[in-house]
């Protein structure tokens, strides 16, 4: 049986609470705090598993704290192939302040993987050969090299899985290098692939369908925030607009995107479809607060409206 799976060299446990205010020097009362398991191709797991798939999450765990992460992941019935590092697992903390509604994001540093952690988080990937689409997502911590996700499009290659990058910067480059299946840049994540300081999003066709015809991807999500996202290929350019919601908080908005996608895609739809529940399922995102990922509830009801193309 083909399966999904999500490798994601920097895990965290997302710590959220909220405040009556933000005040320096003066102890201040948290509400009890919220804890998930976090950080890109973990996010991407939980999503498909709340839109009723599978996903295996592949990640390094370390410390108390990995041993924590380990058991909230367990919690919510991710299958996961655990790599057990030397350094603790890092943690994040989300800050609401109340009284301007206004969210703060506290992200500590990645836990530095030393060469035989991170080779056998790769090997792990390998090993699990019925893989179909293998997703790489999230930032890379110290001691990681910048062209691991190069490495695992060879590797995905070499299993004849479809293989699907979300990152920024040089990791984003690289992989791009060395030719994938899927890209999911934001704006800013293309401009700076594309070398340039800013785009209009006027632009993005013209530079999209340039990286697929160098051969860096095949397919290209460009994700527009709340005006939606662009799907191209070489001979696919469609804009899917993101139905209007109230939005709360967009944390885990790009991730629930990209589970969306894949989630159709390996039930068999289309590109087109696959991409217009990517954006029904980032903007379901939005509507809930703090990390919380898209509700499926809520993905399929504004994935109804985007094929009925009835937003305004
Ligand atoms: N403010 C919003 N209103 C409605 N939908 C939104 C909003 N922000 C994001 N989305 C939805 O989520 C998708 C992905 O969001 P975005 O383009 O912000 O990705 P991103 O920058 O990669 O996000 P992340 O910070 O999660 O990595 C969008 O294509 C859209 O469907
Ligand atoms: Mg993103």
């Amino acid at each position: 049986m083909s399966s999904i799976v999500t490798i994601t060299f920097s895990p965290c446990i997302d710590k959220s609470t909220s405040i009556p205010s933000l005040i320096p020097e003066k102890k201040i009362k948290c509400a009890p705090p919220k804890l998930e398991p976090g950080g890109g191709g973990i996010n991407v797991a939980r999503a498909i598993k709340k839109l009723g798939g599978e996903a295996t999450a592949v990640f390094p765990s370390g410390g108390y704290t990995g041993k924590f992460f380990d058991h909230l992941l367990a919690k919510d019935n991710i299958p996961a192939v655990i790599i057990e590092t030397g350094n603790e697992t890092r943690e994040n903390i989300i800050v609401l302040d109340e009284s301007t509604n206004d969210q703060y994001r506290f992200g500590m540093p990645g836990t530095e993987l030393s060469e035989d952690e991170w080779r056998q988080c790769l090997k792990a990937v390998e090993e699990l050969k019925d893989a179909a689409y293998i997703i790489a997502s999230g930032s890379l911590p110290p001691g990681v090299p910048l062209n691991i996700y190069a490495m695992l499009a060879k590797i995905a290659k070499k299993m004849n899985a479809k293989f699907i990058v979300d990152t920024s910067g040089e990791a984003l480059k690289h992989a791009a290098d060395e030719g994938v299946y899927l890209l999911k840049p934001n704006l800013g994540e293309l401009s700076s692939l594309a070398g340039k300081k800013e785009l209009r999003p006027g632009e993005v066709k013209n530079i999209a369908k340039e990286i697929i015809a160098k051969g860096k991807c095949e397919v290209m999500v460009v994700s527009l925030g709340a005006a939606g996202a662009m799907l191209v290929t070489k001979d696919i350019t469609e804009k899917i607009t993101a139905p209007p919601v109230v939005k709360k908080s967009t944390v885990g908005a790009g991730d629930s995107m990209v589970a969306g996608i894949v989630y159709f895609l390996m039930e068999g739809k289309t590109l087109v479809e696959a991409t217009q529940y990517g954006v029904a399922c980032g903007t379901a995102a939005t509507m809930n607060p703090g990390t919380e990922l898209c509700r499926k509830e809520d993905a399929d009801r504004l994935y109804s409206l985007i094929q009925k193309g009835n937003i305004h």
